[in-house]
């Protein structure tokens, strides 16, 4: 697909050649001031007309599509509905419009983003992103899910497969559109190779094919990447991520990613861990088979980190310094397999007593953070489908965020807002800790079942106590069950925004007004 930018104002819209003119339409009751432009154009008179003719009321995500209408240059137009125009409303109509519009076979669609809907760097990025979000196709292992050659739309005459979006508002030119436009890009791209490597099978997806991913991102002349295996986390002393891996015939990885813009060369780094658990069985505490299929979705920590680095290699931050840690490996059963009572010892140096196999994501975690501490970070932000009592506390909207410094957890939360990949701060008393005592080790990996998403950050945080640390418990926001089973690609949006925050400038390279999207394969 290939996103575009284009200045059109409402009348200029009219003469605009497209398969399909898409335009936002407000409920009457939230157009209470007069709206600032184009109000004579025949497009909003007949706009107007159909909403006061009540056919159509513009509650978010309702769209009426209609055959050429006079005056229209477009071959069909969509009015869609987007309430009053608030962010979380505009990203669900277009997501909707965009999940059908998929299956029409247009080749050339205009979404006319209207003045009205303000603000406006704000509605295009997250239009851009909505739109992407719903083209995005899964077929590395369902070629049949491609839209074959044959099925030729009537409109455009050619078929779906490649796409080509225009992004039409009154000005482009201004450095708000300009930077919200190469951000969406870089974004999307981000979002689409984190959701990707989500979805892919735990036996198309092993440690050792993230690792390559990696590699391939460290083409990147900004980029630099280092993966490990055995022997050298071994010789790193990485006893604990070690156990968890010994169960299972992969080999386990341990990929460093290290993005240095071009003025940050003293810069002290935000190091990422991503949790890269490709397959969870439990391990000997083995989980019940039913959804089981669903911890394939356990290294969506992982695919956040690299899909933060696509972003950063597509948009160039000159003032970002981004190290990302991934320890990566499978949760298995065999002979060789953790057993509940064993003991071992991190490369903290801190003992842990194992007392269930299936809590090994804290396990693989703990002695990267132990190895973040060689970069003298800044911040340090771990990802990780951690707990099912996350899922059980914040459900599917908002990630878990648990952090020891204040203000880090600020920023990560106005991130989640302003970018709409929210979370929600967790406590982290020492009494909670209590409930990781063990006779035999420094540390239990387990306590009992209450507060079981706290008790799990509070056995990452005697690992992070010589820096600030986040901790992001995404185990109900990284993927969808159900007849939508899949991954988000959360939380690549709220991590980069949290980035680009602290990035005083702007991009290094602007995206040109024309860029065009690879695929992420
Ligand atoms: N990967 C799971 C967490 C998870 C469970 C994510 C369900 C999404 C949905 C993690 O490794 C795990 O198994 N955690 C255990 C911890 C328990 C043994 C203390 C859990 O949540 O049940
Ligand atoms: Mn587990
Ligand atoms: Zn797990």
């Amino acid at each position: 697909m290939n996103f575009d930018l284009k200045t059109l104002t409402h009348s200029g819209a009219l003469s605009h050649k497209s398969d399909l003119l898409v335009v936002l339409q407000k409920t009457i009751a939230s157009k209470a001031s007069p709206q600032k432009s184009s109000s004579t154009s025949v497009l909003s008179q007949y706009l107007s007309t159909l909403q006061k003719e009540e056919d159509f009321d513009a509650k978010p995500g309702k769209n009426l599509l209609l055959l050429k209408p006079e005056h229209l240059a477009a071959k069909r137009l969509m009015v869609l509905g987007v309430g009053e125009g608030k962010p979380a409303q505009i990203r669900k109509s277009v997501l909707s419009a965009f999940k059908s519009i998929k299956s029409l076979g247009y080749k050339e669609i205009t979404l006319l983003l209207e003045e009205s809907v303000a603000p406006l760097d704000q509605a295009l990025k997250l239009s851009i992103l909505a739109a992407s979000d719903a083209l995005y196709l899964y077929t590395k292992t369902k070629p049949s899910a491609k839209p074959s050659k044959e099925s030729k739309s009537k409109v455009s005459g050619t078929s779906a497969t490649d796409l080509s979006v225009t992004f039409a508002l009154p000005d482009t030119k201004s450095a708000a559109i300009k930077t919200a436009f190469s951000q969406a890009l870089a974004l999307s791209e981000g979002i689409e190779l984190a959701k990707e490597w989500g979805n892919r099978p735990a036996n198309h997806a092993t440690p050792t094919h993230l690792g390559n991913v990696a590699l391939n991102l460290g083409k990147h002349p900004d980029i630099k990447v280092n993966v490990m295996g055995p022997k050298e986390v071994e010789k790193l002393g990485m006893g604990s991520f070690l156990s968890v891996a010994q169960g299972s015939a992969e080999p386990l990885r341990f990929i460093t990613l290290e993005y240095r813009g071009a003025r940050a060369k003293t810069a002290a780094p935000t190091v990422l861990v991503g949790k890269g658990i490709t397959f969870d069985t439990g391990g000997i505490s083995l989980k019940p088979g039913a959804g089981m299929d669903e911890m394939k979705f356990d290294m969506c920590g992982a695919a956040s980190v690299l899909g933060v680095f696509k972003s950063l290699s597509v948009l160039r931050p000159a003032d970002l310094h981004v190290v990302g840690l991934i320890p990566t490996c499978e949760n298995m059963p065999d002979g060789l397999a953790l057993k509940p009572g064993d003991v071992v010892t991190s490369m903290s140096g801190q003992t842990i007593e194992i007392l269930n196999t299936d809590a090994e994501g804290r396990l693989i975690l703990c002695d990267a953070l132990t190895y973040a501490k060689r970069f003298k970070p800044k911040a340090v932000i771990d990802i990780a489908t951690l707990t099912g009592a996350c899922v059980i506390a914040l459900g599917h909207l908002r990630s878990g965020l648990f952090s020891n410094n204040d203000e880090l957890a600020h920023a990560l939360e106005k991130a989640g807002e302003s970018s709409l990949d929210t979370c929600w701060r967790m406590p982290l008393d020492d009494e909670y800790a209590e409930a990781l005592k063990s006779n035999f080790a420094d540390v239990a990996n387990v306590g009992d079942r209450s507060a079981g998403s706290v008790t799990a950050a509070k056995f990452l945080q005697r690992f992070a106590n010589d820096f600030a640390w986040a901790h992001l418990d995404i185990a109900g926001t990284a993927w969808n069950s159900g007849a939508a089973k899949g991954s988000t690609g959360r939380p690549v949006g709220l991590l980069m925004e949290y980035l680009l925050n602290h990035s005083q400038n702007t991009p290094k390279s602007q995206a040109s007004a024309k860029a065009s999207k690879s695929a992420s394969q």
